[in-house]
C-alpha cells in the first residue's frame, strides 16, 4: 500500500509538471482527489487495513495528499499568470498608430436661425407653441379671416389631403389654436414647417421653415408690434441695418405690415440682391385682425394684438449670404461645413 501511494505521488508529480491548461489540471485533480479518484481510493480502503498498518498508510496518505493540492494550487497559478500575460501582449495597443479623427458635427444653417430666435423671444417671455403640419382648412384659413373663395388663399396653394384636411402653408393656424386654448395675455412664437404647391427654384421649395409670433393683451398697440421686430431684426442682422415698415395686406391683421431691413450687400444703395431698393423684406406683420379674435372667442374691445411670421430660409438666405435655397437641402458637406 505504501508503495502504491508512492506510485501515484510520482505519476502525480510529473503529470501535473507537464500540464499546460486549466482544462487539464482540472482533469487531473479529479484523477487523483476526486469521488473516484486513486488517492480518494485508498483512503476509503482503509478499513480493509490491519489495524497497526492503518495509522501509518492513513498519514502518509493524507500527506501525499497535501502534496498534490499543493502542486495542483501551484500550477493553476502559474497558468492563470501565463493566460493573463498572453491574452496583455494580444491587446497591446501601439500608441504610434496614426488616430482616426472624428468630425465634430455641427448645426444646420436653418437649426442655427431657429435657435437665434428662439433665443431672442423667450428672453422676451415668449413661449413655445407648436400645431400639427396635417391641418384643418378651419385653421390655416377660415378661423384666419381667408372665406372660402378668397382670393387670398390662392397665394398659399397647398397639398389637399382627405375631407377638409390640407398640409398647413403657414404657421399662422398656430396662431388660432393657442387664442383658442390660451387666456389672454398671449406671448407666444411657433416654429415649425409648412407646405406649399411651389415650383423648386433658387428661392422656393415645396416644403420649407417659418416662425409665427402672436402677442395678445390688453391695449396692445402698433407701437408693441414695432419695437419687438425692431428689436429682432437688429438681434438677427446687426445693429447697423436700418428697419421699415410698409403697409401690405393679409386677412388676418389689420393694419398689415412688411418688414424690411436695408441691404447689407450694397449699404442701402440699390444693388442686384435688393434689386436695386435697397431693402429686403424679412417678414409679414401686423395687428390681429378683430375677426380673428372675435372667431376663437378673444373680446376684441377689451383685448387686442399683434402677429407676425416669417420665413426661416430666407432669414438663413439673407443673413448668411446664401444664393439658392436648395443648398440648404442637399446635405453637401462642403457646403455645411461653412457653418
Ligand atoms: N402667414 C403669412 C405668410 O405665410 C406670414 C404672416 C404675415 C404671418 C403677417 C403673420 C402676420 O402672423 O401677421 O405669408
Amino acid at each position: 500500500m505504501e508503495d502504491k501511494l508512492r506510485e501515484i505521488e510520482q505519476q502525480a508529480t510529473s503529470a501535473i509538471e507537464k500540464v499546460d491548461s486549466l482544462e487539464q489540471l482540472e482533469d487531473l485533480r479529479v484523477s487523483y482527489l476526486g469521488k473516484k479518484g486513486a488517492v480518494t481510493e485508498i483512503l476509503r480502503g482503509m478499513g480493509d487495513l490491519a489495524p497497526e498498518m492503518r495509522p501509518i498508510v492513513g498519514k502518509l496518505a493524507n500527506q501525499v495528499k497535501g502534496k498534490i493540492v499543493n502542486l495542483i494550487i501551484e500550477q493553476e497559478e502559474r497558468l492563470k499568470e501565463v493566460a493573463k500575460n498572453k491574452q496583455l501582449a494580444a491587446e497591446t495597443i501601439d500608441v504610434t498608430l496614426p488616430g482616426q479623427k472624428q468630425g465634430v458635427a455641427r448645426k444646420h444653417p436653418l437649426t442655427l436661425v431657429f435657435d437665434e430666435i428662439k433665443e431672442i423671444f423667450l428672453g422676451l417671455g415668449f413661449q413655445i407653441a407648436e400645431g400639427p403640419e396635417v391641418e384643418a382648412d378651419y385653421y390655416n384659413f377660415e378661423a384666419l379671416n381667408f372665406p372660402a373663395n378668397h382670393p387670398a388663399r390662392d397665394m398659399q396653394d397647398t397639398f389637399y389631403i382627405e375631407g377638409d384636411r390640407l398640409l398647413r402653408t403657414h404657421t399662422s393656424s398656430v396662431q388660432v389654436r393657442t387664442i383658442e386654448d390660451q387666456e389672454p395675455p398671449i406671448r407666444i412664437i411657433a416654429p415649425g414647417r409648412v407646405y406649399r404647391s411651389d415650383e423648386i427654384d433658387a428661392t422656393h421649395t415645396p416644403v420649407f421653415h417659418q416662425v409665427e409670433g402672436l402677442m395678445i393683451d390688453r391695449d396692445i398697440s402698433f407701437a408693441h408690434l414695432k419695437e419687438t421686430l425692431i428689436r429682432l431684426s437688429k438681434e438677427l442682422f446687426g445693429a447697423d441695418r436700418e428697419v421699415r415698415f410698409r403697409p401690405s395686406y393679409f386677412p388676418f391683421t389689420e393694419p398689415s405690415a412688411e418688414v424690411d431691413i436695408s441691404c447689407a450687400k450694397c449699404d442701402g444703395g440699390g444693388c442686384k440682391l435688393c434689386s436695386g431698393t435697397g431693402w429686403l423684406e424679412i417678414l409679414g406683420s401686423g395687428l390681429v385682425h378683430p375677426n380673428v379674435l372675435e372667431m376663437s372667442g378673444v373680446d376684441s374691445k377689451e383685448y387686442s394684438g399683434f402677429a407676425f411670421g416669417m420665413g426661416v430660409e430666407r432669414i438663413a438666405m439673407l443673413k448668411y449670404g446664401i444664393d439658392d435655397i436648395r443648398l440648404l437641402y442637399d446635405n453637401d458637406l462642403r457646403f455645411l461645413k461653412q457653418f
